[in-house]
């Protein structure tokens, strides 16, 4: 057996007494940044470029963010180039804030300042390691020189800001000490206070305190209580806005971030569709549409998820997961009849009870929220139960069967993808259902008719059908059109079919419009079959749906 997992430990439990975050409930959106251009730039194999840099910005501005970490333009040239850029080119909104980041060190963040220049508002994010493990391994210091290292970062950032003195300038800070989930937390409550006085943060100037969860070494909660110890403990706490930064190695960047707002965080960063360093950084995406579908406005608009995802693709060379919450190309298909049967429902629900609130199973929004169409929701595979190609039929193409015909066009379509072994298009369901009601004119057709109302309430139908390759003219007067078709049509032939049923609707509107008359008869043989008609005339519809049904029967059966 492998034993690899005794070099592991496991995490500590925090102490903690009368949490209080598990009782607590997200009711409004947090102060929002996104890292995409910093954190998620600096893990891609192809960092972007200006071009890209500058297309992801200004989209990441049209969903709402109003606070940008840009990059950190002490690391690179083109850091410092792209934040040149953006503000030479005057291309930062007035209300959106840029930030940059910066190590806790002084050559880093004088070049920093110079790379600011000019910005209306800017956050200086600076940051140094506190964990236990990086003072051992990495930094061979104890506790008090790298309070040392922050508490100097934060007066130099302090001493350059007042000689700016630019009023056009709005510079705030934000400190993080990084991996703080792995430092001890009263270390972590103690660097943080020291950095809050080196700034001369107030509570009408707030520091930012960006509490990382740099590599997720534990389950979500123990972070959650993390940072409710902080926020309890910080002595300076009206002087800060608590902010949280998680990763997700272990898959849970998600539920950590969520328990973290429970637990006071005000505010996230992270990245659209969760890029980053390793496993990625929390997907502000998925947090923000989670809150969405709790009925939370979460303050940032994704109502327009294909083109987003597209700019991230194309930005990133990332791809997004066909099983991507919110935003995966599968994501709003069901492929199980089941599925599919109770979407159908849950739609009609809606519609009979006019329903305020989102009441369809399997699908936890509604897809037009997030930019999607109904038309993909159902894919069509021989699992798909009786509901499933009705269902594309009426949302792709507007033809509504009555319910009691879905069996059999079911039937149809199983059967199609039994022989093609694959998943069927919503245009080959809809070619299937041409071929096999639409499209069968023979043996009979109706190639000329008069309908004509009498006196007595009686309709007398008048009219060539051809059958085979003879044409035959035909008469007869009945209770109705279709009454009295058939009592015409049985000299030629149709007799012992009866009529069950009929429904019809519109197909489309205006002067040339059409209508679909959908026709249940009993065959001879006692069994049931359908037939389908289109014309702009109801009535004419209706009989050519008889037709239909009729020739559907012979072909079953003597497979004409
Ligand atoms: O993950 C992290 O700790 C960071 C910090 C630099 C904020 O990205
Ligand atoms: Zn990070």
């Amino acid at each position: 057996m492998n034993k690899g997992f005794k070099k592991y430990r496991p995490a500590q439990p925090i102490a903690i007494q009368n949490r209080t975050w598990p009782d607590k409930q997200i009711t409004k959106a947090p102060i929002w940044c996104s890292v995409d251009l910093r954190d998620g730039n600096q893990a891609l194999v192809d960092p972007m470029n200006l071009e890209e840099k500058l297309l992801f910005f200004q989209t990441l501005i049209k969903i709402g963010f109003k606070e940008i970490e840009v990059g950190f333009p002490s690391a690179s040239e083109t850091e410092y180039e792209i934040l040149r850029t953006l503000i030479e080119r005057n291309l930062i909104p007035d209300d959106v804030t840029i930030q940059v980041l910066v190590q806790a060190r002084e050559h880093l963040i004088k070049k920093t300042f110079e790379a600011i220049k000019g910005a209306k508002n800017v956050i200086v994010h600076f940051y140094n390691s506190t964990s236990t493990l990086q003072r051992k391994v990495v930094f061979h210091t104890d506790m008090q020189g790298v309070i040392d290292i922050a508490v100097n970062g934060a007066k130099l950032i302090r001493k350059l800001t007042e000689e700016i003195a630019d009023p056009q300038m709005n510079i705030r800070y934000e400190y993080s000490p990084e991996s703080f989930s792995g430092t001890e937390m009263d270390n972590a409550v103690e660097i943080c206070d020291r950095v809050v006085e080196a700034l001369g943060s107030t509570p009408e100037h707030p520091v930012i305190l960006n509490l990382p969860n740099t590599v997720e070494g534990a389950t979500p909660n123990h972070y959650a209580d993390q940072i409710e110890y902080f926020c309890t403990h910080l002595q300076h706490r009206d002087s800060a806005i608590i902010s949280v930064h998680p990763h997700n190695d272990r898959g849970c960047g998600i539920a950590a971030t969520e328990l973290a707002m429970m637990a006071g965080a005000e505010r996230v960063e992270g990245t659209i569709f969760g890029n980053g360093e390793r496993t990625g950084n929390a997907d502000i995406m998925v947090v923000a549409m989670n809150m969405y579908s709790q009925g939370v406005d979460p303050e940032l608009d994704f109502s327009d998820m294909p083109y987003i995802k597209s700019v991230y693709e194309k930005c990133t060379k990332m791809h997004v997961h066909e099983r991507h919450p919110y935003a995966g190309e599968l994501v709003f298909t069901a492929f199980s009849g089941s599925h599919q049967d109770a979407i159908n429902k849950g739609e009609a629900y809606m519609k009979e009870h006019d329903s305020a609130y989102w009441e369809v199973p399997y699908l936890p929004i509604d897809p037009a929220d997030v930019g999607r169409q109904y038309e993909p929701i159902i894919r069509i595979n021989s699992q798909s139960g009786k509901g499933g190609a009705a269902f594309v039929m009426k949302h792709n193409f507007g033809i509504d069967m009555p319910k009691d015909m879905h069996p059999e066009f079911g039937a149809v379509i199983k059967a199609a993808c039994d022989q093609k072994g694959a998943e069927l298009k919503p245009q080959e369901v809809y070619e299937i259902f041409e071929n096999e009601y639409l499209g069968v004119h023979y043996p009979y057709q109706l190639k000329n008719y008069r309908l004509t109302d009498n006196d007595d309430n009686t309709t007398t139908f008048e009219g060539i059908v051809g059958y085979h390759h003879n044409d035959y003219k035909i008469k007869a007067v009945g209770n109705g059109p279709i009454d009295a078709f058939f009592k015409a049509v049985k000299n030629i032939g149709i007799h012992d079919f009866e009529f069950i049923s009929y429904a019809e609707h519109a197909l489309s509107s205006g002067a040339d419009s059409k209508a679909i008359a959908y026709i249940k008869l009993k065959t001879p043989g006692g069994d049931f079959i359908y037939g389908v008609g289109v014309d702009n005339n109801i009535l004419i519809a209706s009989i050519k749906g008889v037709i239909c049904a009729v020739n559907r029967t012979l072909k079953q059966n003597k497979g004409e």
